[in-house]
Parts: structure tokens; sequence; C-alpha cells
């Protein structure tokens, strides 16, 4: 109870309480909020390199009241060959009360809910989800497109919402945890990438999932552009003409004047400008990059009050 492994293991009622508590943890006076997880502990264990979510759920907690200790593959036992389960393991014996997990396998953090029995928050695994993501990218919607209310969603909230992914989506698993969240509350949600990039097989993403390969056609539709760094680490010898990629799919300012003028423009981070986002647009009036991450902070402070103080949850839902 209290993990989030998958984002398709939350209702959307669930979905629902999350935003409710996140507006209202966001409203509280620091005392109060302080208290919320007061003197909880809360690992950080990340087997990946991280900056927004690896901090930002490191904020969170300290914000609720939570003492966080960070685990790194790079300067932990890890590095001696130590498994994930006798790593959980240790951390449970240590006090770890809820652990935060990101890993290159994908699948990592249901074993670890498993072994240790702890609430554990998935922090994004390997290709397969990055639920966290998927709920500060939707509040992140509410709060920039017009007429939407970000603490409460239903399964028409987005109805009319075309959301354009563009890039890897192949090896992306925001791309994923966002094509397995949106439609649920009414989004269409567009795909749009190169063959080697996203595959026929992703149309399979289920109902309200679409592929277009010409970006442009697919902007002109967009009320969201949500554009994807390529992997390049984990590309694993796959050819790409980064040149042509550019030409192709790169969102610039002329091409979003043309084509998507009034559209969000959203990137999960990290970003490379000058590959798949030009710098002006990432720093233009349409961008909700910076807010993205603040929302980021906003929705993992609810996240880890719902992994650790059920009632505390309750009420703030209420
Ligand atoms: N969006 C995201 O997961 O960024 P980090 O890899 O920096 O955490």
């Amino acid at each position: 109870p209290g993990s989030l492994l998958s984002i398709t293991h939350l209702t959307v009622e669930e979905v629902s309480a999350i935003l409710g508590a996140t507006a209202r943890i966001e409203q509280m006076p620091h005392s109060e909020r302080a208290a919320l997880l007061d003197g909880r502990k809360v690992a950080l264990l990340f087997y990946e390199s991280s900056t927004r979510t690896r901090t930002s759920f490191e904020l969170a907690a300290k914000s609720l009241g939570a003492t966080t200790t960070l685990v790194s593959d790079k300067s932990s036992s890890i590095e001696k060959g130590e498994s994930l389960k006798d790593t959980g393991l240790t951390l449970r014996a240590l006090g770890a009360e809820c652990i935060v997990l990101r890993h290159l396998s994908s699948g990592a953090p249901f074993l670890l809910a498993r072994e240790t029995g702890l609430p554990v928050l998935n922090a994004g695994d390997g290709m397969h989800e990055h639920p966290s993501q998927a709920l500060l990218d939707l509040r992140t919607m509410l709060t920039r497109l017009p007429g939407l209310d970000p603490a409460t969603v239903h399964a028409k909230t987005l109805s009319g919402v075309t959301v354009v992914i563009t890039g890897d989506i192949l090896h992306s698993r925001v791309a994923r945890s966002n094509a397995m969240l949106l439609p649920r509350l009414g989004a269409r949600v567009l795909l749009c990438g190169p063959e080697p990039l996203l595959p026929e097989i992703a149309r399979e993403l289920g109902e309200g999932v679409e592929i277009e390969r010409d970006f442009d056609r697919a902007l002109q539709q967009a009320q969201v552009a949500m554009m994807l760094r390529i992997q390049r680490e984990r590309l694993a010898g796959m050819e790409l003409d980064l040149g042509e990629y550019i030409a192709r799919y790169q969102l610039n300012a002329e091409r979003l004047a043309a084509s998507a003028p009034e559209a969000l423009v959203m990137h999960p981070g990290p970003m490379i400008r000058g590959h798949e986002i030009a710098g002006e647009v990432a720093d233009g009036p349409q961008s909700a990059i910076e807010d993205q991450v603040r929302h980021g902070l906003a929705v993992r402070s609810a996240l880890l009050v719902r992994a650790l103080n059920a009632d505390g949850f309750k009420r703030v839902v209420a």
C-alpha cells in the first residue's frame, strides 16, 4: 500500500485525489506541511543519473519533515555487486520506511516492493515507466491549458486535447506513462518520430494513442507539444543521422509559429538544446518546462504523504 509502481495502478479517482492533495499541501503553511512526515525516513535509491526526479523527491521529503538518505550505484556497495534485494533489505534494516527507486531495469520497483514490503515509488525504471513524471505533466497541462482545474480530474477532463509526443518514443518511459494516463482522461495522444525511434508496435499502446510521422502535420493538431531527448545511452549501435533528425523533428521557432502558435511546449528533461528543441523555444512564452519541474516538487510531496501517512493523505484530500 502506498507504492506507486505503474501509472496503470491508479484509478482516475486516485489520480484526482493525488492532484487534490498536491494542491492542499502546496498551500499549507510550512509548519503544518513539516508535520505530515515528521521524523519519517525516506531512502532515495538511484541506479541511474537524475537531476529533477532525485532533487524534487529529496526536497519534497525534507519539506514534509522527513529525513532522507541517498544511495547511488556509484558510491555504494552496489558497485561491489550487491543485489537490489539485499540493498533494499539493508535500507529497511537501517530504518527506511519508503524507497524511491530509479533503476535501469524495467520492473525493478516491483521486485523491491515485493522483497522489502515497503512502499516503493518508481522514479523511472528502464524503458518501462515514470509514473510521477506523468502526474506532474498532467498537473502542468491542467494549470496551463485554459478552463481546467489543477486539483481534480475525471474521465473527460482532457476531451478535445491532443498531446503530441515527439522523439525517442521507443526508449521513453515518460512517453509510455503519459500514453497510458492521458487517454483515460479523454486526451488524444499522437506519437511522432522516425520508425527506428517509434516502431509501429507503439500503436498497441491502446485506445486514444495514434501515430503521425509527419511532425508539421502532428503539430497542427497539438494543444500540447511534448518533446523528448534522443537517449543515446540506450541506442546500442542504432544508426541515426542527427542532421536529418534535426531537420525533420526539431521544434524550432519557425516551425512552432507556423504549425502550433498556441500550443503548450513541454519537455521532461534533460533537454539537449539544438537537437530536439531550439533554445529559443525552450525559453519562449509557450514553454512550460520550468513549470514541469516545479509541479514535480508538488506532486511528489503528495506521493510521499500517500506512501507514508495514509490518514494524513485522506485528511488533505478531504
Ligand atoms: N524527467 C526526469 O526524469 O529528469 P531526471 O532524469 O533529471 O530526473
